[in-house]
């Protein structure tokens, strides 16, 4: 029996940084550059991405909980995620853009919140033991710059209720991770205007191979 050769596996990118950080202004932007080169587009995000996951999002963001029950929330609603949208789209060659994924949780429930890294790490190594993201843009920017950028006219959930601090150890966590990473980190200075930040952008998406 002859099989079509198996569809070469997608590329799986990540996009991450604080609240206000401008992330969601250049997801869509690099999905027109990943359409252009003819790919399959998958754009999904965390925590949520699949309708089980949607409502674990509803919870995180909007229940008071313990820490602990919050990172495991967020791992339940990631493997939903890898399970049902992530590792399907890979494997049929679709090339997969996420709104967050577990750098977030080291940032937030690690750094924010004060949660031992070596349980995040556990969970990770748990529930993605062999996925880990082929590109991690980090839109980078000061605390003050990121606070000023959330509209205040809309309703805060609760990680964007948190205090200086949180975000600051957010950040620092996310900064850690890019320093250790460093062939698998984009650090954006998303202090820049957005045109500029278009053009790196644009470097990154054609140097992907
Ligand atoms: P965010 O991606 O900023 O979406 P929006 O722009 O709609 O507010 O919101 C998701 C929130 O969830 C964000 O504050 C960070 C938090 N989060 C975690 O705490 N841990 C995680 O693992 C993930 C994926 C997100």
């Amino acid at each position: 029996m002859t099989q079509g050769n198996p569809a070469a596996r997608g590329r799986f990118i990540t996009f991450e940084g604080i609240d206000g950080a401008g992330k969601s202004t250049h997801i869509q932007f690099v999905g027109e550059l990943i359409r252009a080169r003819g790919m399959e587009l998958v754009s999904s995000r965390e925590p949520g991405g699949t309708p089980l996951g949607e409502k674990l999002r509803e919870l995180v963001l909007h229940e008071a909980m313990h820490l602990e029950t919050e990172a495991l929330l967020v791992f339940a609603s990631r493997r939903e995620h890898i399970a049902q949208v992530i590792e399907p789209a890979l494997a049929r060659g679709a090339w997969v853009i996420s709104d967050r994924f577990t750098d977030a949780s080291f940032a937030y429930q690690g750094g924010g919140r004060g949660l031992e890294l070596v349980k995040l790490d556990t969970l990770a190594n748990w529930v993605h033991p062999e996925l880990w993201p082929d590109l991690t843009i980090l839109f980078d920017v000061p605390l003050e710059v990121a606070r000023a950028r959330l509209d205040a006219t809309r309703q805060l959930d609760r990680f964007e209720q948190e205090k200086a601090d949180f975000f600051l150890a957010a950040r620092n966590e996310y900064l850690r991770r890019a320093g250790q990473e460093p062939r698998r980190f984009r650090v954006i200075d998303s202090t820049q205007p957005i045109d500029a930040i278009r053009v790196q952008l644009a470097a990154i998406v054609a140097a992907l191979e």
